[in-house]
């Protein structure tokens, strides 16, 4: 598969089959993210994996500090259990981009770009691999307390949870055109 076909058909699936993503498959897909680009090569990702087994691990975590995930958000504590019993043992692998924090804004606003990067980087790669992927930042993975299971620490704020997987579904999605969004000069 080349770059615009993968571009082109990566879709964020919802469904998932339960199948493990393996070791290798993981580490490749890390690979392929630190080749991000980033400006002044401050190599800003950092990288917390959780394979099959380690998501199990998170699921307990979750499941026994559920008020804590939850915060004050009406309603979210539901949501939350229903995706931890529904969606969490269907991923295959989980990869949680985080972004090390730098003290001028500036430069922390294009580390963060770089790890969106990084994100789109996984994302592309495991579609060339036939995999399934989601870009998430719901509360079942990036809720404050996620941080510290992850090991990280106040200098990093998450970017986004990597989903992994084989697809149950065949998402659909649209994008609008073109038209009033573009200045040929
Ligand atoms: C920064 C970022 C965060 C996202 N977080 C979520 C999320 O928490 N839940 C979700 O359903 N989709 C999330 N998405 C995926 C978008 O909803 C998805 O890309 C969009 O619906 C278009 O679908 P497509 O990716 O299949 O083209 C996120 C995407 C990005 C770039």
């Amino acid at each position: 598969m080349d770059v615009r076909e993968a571009i082109l058909s990566r879709r964020t699936h919802k469904h998932w089959t339960g199948e493990p993503v393996p070791r290798v498959v993981l580490e490749d897909l890390l690979e392929l993210a630190r080749w991000a680009p980033n400006h002044r090569l401050t190599n800003p990702w950092r990288f917390a994996v959780m394979p099959a087994e380690a998501l199990a691990r998170y699921g307990e975590h979750v499941r026994q500090n559920l008020a804590a995930y939850a915060g004050t958000k009406p309603g979210a504590a539901e949501a939350i259990r229903e995706k931890l019993e529904k969606m969490l043992p269907k991923l295959g692998a989980v990869i949680i981009v985080g972004c090390q924090v730098d003290p001028d804004p500036k430069i922390h606003a294009e580390d963060r770009d770089a790890c969106a990067a990084a994100c789109q980087n996984i994302l592309l790669g495991a579609t060339a691999r036939g995999l399934a992927s989601f870009w998430s930042t719901g509360a079942l993975l990036t809720s404050p307390p996620a941080k510290a299971f992850y090991g990280f620490g106040d200098n990093v704020v998450l970017v986004g949870a990597i989903c992994l997987g084989t697809a149950a579904d065949t998402p659909q999605s649209k994008r609008e055109p073109l038209e009033g969004k573009v200045r040929w000069l």
